[in-house]
């Protein structure tokens, strides 16, 4: 019988504000589906992608380029099948092609007759994150595979551990209409940083570090500033600092981009205060005669699943 197995994967915010490629976190309610079926002849075909306008040539398609990577890696000569439904956009900053390449890895594993451990996909999944963005980064594809909030130590060998996770902060996600495409917002970043601001830099990382492990909530809001992305990143984002004003007066306890835009994230304490930050960007977004999104959500402990 054909074995055909339906999966989601979470969408994801990386950076953190400070955490440039190095830590991002799966989030609850936003997500990706894929159906991978086994196929009878060899080599992988996609079928369908609802949501999207992105490339059925499985050597152009993130989620086919990382399944390639895995099928290679394990050997034989399988073929599998593709549909895929994107339910967050492409180009958005919540790691839309992290998703498609981790899904992707996650639901191909599970119809192997030896399957790897899901931690044993993550270069895998890496492989198709690489293709979209141009540049191995596993701050959306580690959390999207494996949920929780994740650090990356190091690429040259894969070194990345679990952070405490920050449940109980509320997240309010804002997505401005605009699309942004990974690879173009790493090129427009600085190619060198003086001392001076890696000292900043990484003195609010470890600062952050130690917030999420205390849930220190005064030192999480005092250490999310970026000094490399989020200073460049920002004028492509419609109304990033009204945005931002609006955040930090409803006491959100962090606000910054999310991966490389046009979303970005706030922290918040209480439902109230996020309630308020939402209805005043609502307002603001209206008078701008510009669309957003907004989605309320948390970080998720789950990455890759079967969807029953
Ligand atoms: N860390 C990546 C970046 C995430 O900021 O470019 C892209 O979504």
């Amino acid at each position: 019988m054909t074995k055909s197995v339906k999966v989601i994967a979470p969408a994801s915010v990386a950076n953190i504000g400070c955490g440039y490629d190095t830590i991002g976190f799966a989030l609850e309610g936003i997500y990706e589906e894929l159906i991978v079926t086994e196929s009878e002849a060899p080599g992988l075909v996609i079928e369908s992608v609802e949501g999207a306008s992105l490339s059925l040539v499985p050597e152009e398609n993130v989620a086919t380029v990382a399944a390639s990577a895995l099928l290679k890696h394990v050997g034989g000569n399988q073929g599998f099948s593709f549909q895929i439904k994107k339910l967050f956009l492409p180009g958005s900053g919540l790691g839309s092609s992290a998703s498609s390449a981790a899904g992707a890895v996650f639901a191909v594993n599970q119809l192997l007759p030896s399957p790897l451990e899901t931690r044993e996909l993550l270069p895998f999944a890496l492989e198709g994150e690489a293709y979209a963005s141009k540049c191995y980064h596993a701050d959306n594809v580690a959390p999207s595979l494996l949920g929780g909030c994740i650090s990356v130590r190091s690429y040259q060998p894969l070194d990345y551990f679990h952070l405490p996770l920050a449940d109980e902060l509320k997240i309010l996600i804002a997505r401005p209409y605009a699309e942004i495409k990974t690879a173009e917002a790493k090129g427009i970043l600085p190619t060198e940083i003086s001392v001076p601001t890696a000292r900043n830099q990484w003195g609010n990382l470890a600062s952050l570090i130690h917030a999420l492990h205390e849930k220190d909530w005064d030192r999480l809001s005092n250490s999310i500033e970026d000094y490399i992305a989020e200073p460049v990143r920002k004028s492509l984002i419609p109304c990033y600092d009204k945005m931002k004003e609006i955040a930090m007066a409803n006491d959100s306890v962090g606000y910054n981009i999310s991966g490389s835009g046009p979303s970005v994230f706030a922290f918040f304490e209480t439902d109230e205060n996020l309630l308020s930050c939402k209805a005043e960007m609502e307002s603001l977004f209206k008078n701008e005669n510009i669309d957003c999104d907004f989605f309320e959500t948390r970080m998720s402990a789950e990455g890759c699943r079967v969807k029953p």
